[in-house]
């Protein structure tokens, strides 16, 4: 931890300030030591990591959360998650509407702090401190975030990682040009919640961009909520097995590369008239069975992995999180509606 990241740092809860003790530095970086709250609780740091999310226990509502992505991330190979990246990269710059690289850093010239809440693997961090001048924090509530660190962080003197709760973050509000949260507040208990929550670190004139989940076709909708019903109680291990049989009926499917014409379709069950791909009629339509040459058969598994291990998984319309925005007294920049979700980023009024 660089100790810049005091700056933005609170205590949970109450969102008090915090000092830094007993604290062993190494090229000027805080490896081990304690920040401590004004009412005294005690946040360790650890391998360079400050821990500031809830002690969880197994009844907690988050704890299985944590569990599938800590493993989620721990599983995946460093040649796996650079291939990840690219593809995360370049689907990050499109859907929020800064066309490519260069159009990211010129949206973020003059930024002082951005996050990427959720980050997992903490790719999305590492490229924002890449292209940006900005202090950069990745937060997670996994332990992803000690592996990201090591990965990510120790040669950038811009970088930081935390463990830390978006539903009760260990940030001062309105502290943020940049909030990023993507693909994370639909796995919360409350997304709606989680929403407001990432939007309230917005500082005026600052930035939020986030994708939730998109509710989906009928059956597609039904098939979800029973085989979900059925997976989230898997262990870890037997879900990957399940991921693993998901990804060879995608790959197969995608083999035939088979095509439909339907002159009617069932626009009632979301099948709309015209040529469509059988792989994808079957994966929009009916059953999510991923697969995608390009990231390889590890990355679609632990894709899978993703839809079926995690206990929460909300889906949302367009209007709901438009509602949100309104709510949270942001302005849309760029709204981005695919099958698979809403991307959107907005502006808090100066
Ligand atoms: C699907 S991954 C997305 C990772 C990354 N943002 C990306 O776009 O590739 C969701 C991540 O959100 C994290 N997460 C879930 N609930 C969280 C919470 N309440 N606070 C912080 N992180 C959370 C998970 O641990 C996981 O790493």
């Amino acid at each position: 931890m660089k100790t810049a990241l005091l700056d933005v740092l609170a205590a949970p809860g109450d969102r008090s300030a915090l000092t830094i003790c007993d604290e062993r530095r190494e090229n000027g970086e805080v490896l081990e030591g304690s920040l401590i709250a004004q009412d005294g609780r005690r946040f360790e740091i650890r391998d360079g990591v400050p821990r500031m999310a809830p002690e969880l226990q197994s009844a907690d509502e988050q704890s299985d959360t944590r569990t599938t992505f800590g493993s989620k991330w721990q599983t995946i190979s460093d040649e796996e998650r650079d291939r990840l990246s690219v593809f995360q990269y370049r689907w990050f710059e499109q859907r929020f509407g800064f066309g490519d690289e260069d159009g990211l850093a010129a949206e973020l010239q003059g930024a002082r702090w951005v996050i990427d809440a959720g980050t997992g693997p903490g790719i999305q961090a590492a490229r924002l401190a890449r292209v940006t001048d900005a202090q950069v924090l990745g937060m997670d509530l996994s332990e992803s975030v000690v592996r990201a660190r090591r990965s990510f962080a120790a040669e950038r003197a811009n970088l930081d990682y935390i463990q830390g709760d978006i539903l009760d973050p260990p940030l001062r509000r309105g502290s943020f040009d940049l909030v990023v949260a993507d693909q994370v507040l639909h796995h919360t208990p409350d997304c709606r919640r989680a929403f407001h929550s990432m939007a309230e670190l917005v500082r005026p004139g600052g930035q939020l961009a986030t994708y939730v989940y998109r509710i989906k076709p009928l059956l597609r909708e039904i098939a979800d909520e029973e085989v979900r019903k059925l997976t989230t109680r898997l262990s870890v291990d037997e879900c990957m097995e399940f991921s693993e049989q998901v990804t060879e009926l995608g790959r197969e499917l995608s083999g035939l590369d088979a095509k439909v014409t339907l002159e009617k379709g069932i626009p009632l069950l979301g099948l709309e008239p015209g040529e469509h791909d059988v792989q994808r009629l079957i994966y929009w339509t009916f059953f999510k069975c991923f697969w995608n040459e390009e990231l390889g058969e590890g990355v679609s598994n632990l894709v899978n992995f993703d839809w079926y291990h995690p206990p929460y998984a909300s889906r949302h319309t367009e209007e709901e999180v438009l509602g949100w925005c309104r709510d949270a007294g942001l302005e849309v920049i760029n709204l981005d509606v695919i099958e698979s979700g809403i991307s959107l980023r907005a502006r808090r009024l100066g």
